[in-house]
């Protein structure tokens, strides 16, 4: 009896010492296997992160969902009026094809990365609306015609309301050359690309109480007049301190109370607080991944999860915006030259502990 007792306690200790001091094994799950359940997770990739073996087998373990960084936005992809530039393009959707990966198509039109010619006549004069809304037709229509059946969704419209809280729309040279119809041209023209595909409206700060009520009011306007808009991308640029996990979970209910599909399309978190304070003179922050800083970011990620998670009903889709720390656009936004940490990957592609914040649940 006593050696059973002994042999007991011995393989309890053992289970329990195992249990406890086991390091999560990051080679089993990635980060799509832990969401299986829940809705795809994706990522903001360039052609040459494909090619190099330890970023592609990195992006092939984790995500099941990819978008082009930059190679579809109108300027990268149609640099002049008769000529397109597909080979980006092209290697990131074959990529995605060959590897059964979704792909989100990143953007058909928008106020930055547009090519100049495009708002121009010869004579370096702006064209009229109508010239303009055939050439953004023309434009979508080979994009997306291109694309039909390899893309799912589309980015149609990004970042058309206005800074100014008082404006509804930004006063960009879309809208000053065509008003606001072109917004719900560019949609109509996409669906007419290609019927099947999600057509977003995706826009940044969509936590913002103020903000969150503006896009509603244009998606409202564009729904009640029966524009084919389908989704709304929250982009998802965050911080370490905002948003609130109840401003979050509002544009969530906000949003889908339009029944349409809501995805956080370009989703990563600044160590730093000072959002889009574009002024490099106004930022006084210390710089560097602190102890601290990787604590919150943690804590943040995991609440910000914990909220998508509880809306799947309405969520389709989180894609982060950029692969690892080795790269990303805040490394130079809104203080150029410094070195952010917004991802769940450090510069070595290891997994940080924002990544365990979103997979241990
Ligand atoms: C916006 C755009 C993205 C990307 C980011 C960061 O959010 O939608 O394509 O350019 O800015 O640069």
């Amino acid at each position: 009896m006593k050696h059973y007792s002994i042999a007991a306690t011995l393989i309890l200790t053992i289970f329990f010492n195992i249990r406890c001091f086991s390091q999560p094994k990051p080679d089993d799950k990635g980060l799509k296997d832990y969401y299986k359940n829940y809705f795809p997770i994706g990522v903001a990739v360039t052609p040459g992160q494909l090619r190099d073996p330890a970023q592609r087998s990195l992006i092939l373990k984790h995500f099941n969902s990819i978008t082009a960084e930059n190679a579809m936005k109108m300027g990268p992809i149609h640099p002049e009026e008769d000529r397109y530039n597909w080979r980006d393009a092209d290697a990131i959707v074959e990529f995605a094809v060959a590897n059964g990966l979704k792909v989100r198509g990143h953007n058909l039109c928008w106020h930055k990365q547009a090519p100049k010619w495009i708002f121009l006549d010869q004579a370096g004069n702006t064209v009229t609306k109508e010239v303009l809304l055939n050439r953004l037709k023309a434009h979508i229509y080979a994009v997306v015609g291109r694309y039909k059946g390899k893309i799912y969704a589309w980015d149609v419209v990004n970042e058309a309301i206005s800074d100014n809280p008082k404006m509804l729309l930004r006063n960009s040279l879309w809208y000053k050359i065509c008003g606001e119809d072109y917004i719900a041209k560019a949609f109509e023209y996409a669906h007419q690309a290609d019927p099947n595909a999600v057509l977003f409206y995706n826009d940044y700060n969509t936590e913002s109480p103020e903000k969150r009520e503006r896009i509603f009011q244009l998606l409202k306007k564009l729904k009640d007049a029966g524009v084919p808009v389908h989704a709304v991308g929250l982009q998802g640029h965050w911080s370490i301190i905002d948003p609130s996990e109840a401003s979050l979970n509002a544009s969530i209910t906000r949003f889908s109370a339009l029944d349409i599909d809501v995805q956080v399309t370009e989703l990563d978190m600044s160590v730093y607080t000072d959002g889009n304070i574009v002024e490099q003179a106004s930022n006084t922050e210390s710089r560097g991944f602190s102890a601290d800083r990787e604590y919150k970011q943690q804590m943040q990620y995991a609440k910000m999860f914990s909220i998508l998670r509880a809306n799947k009903a309405s969520i389709t889709g989180v894609t982060f915006w950029n692969l690892s720390d080795r790269h990303s656009w805040l490394d130079n936004f809104p203080v150029r030259g410094r070195k952010n940490f917004p991802l769940l990957f450090d510069d070595q592609l290891t997994p940080k502990k924002a990544y365990w914040g979103v997979v241990n649940f």
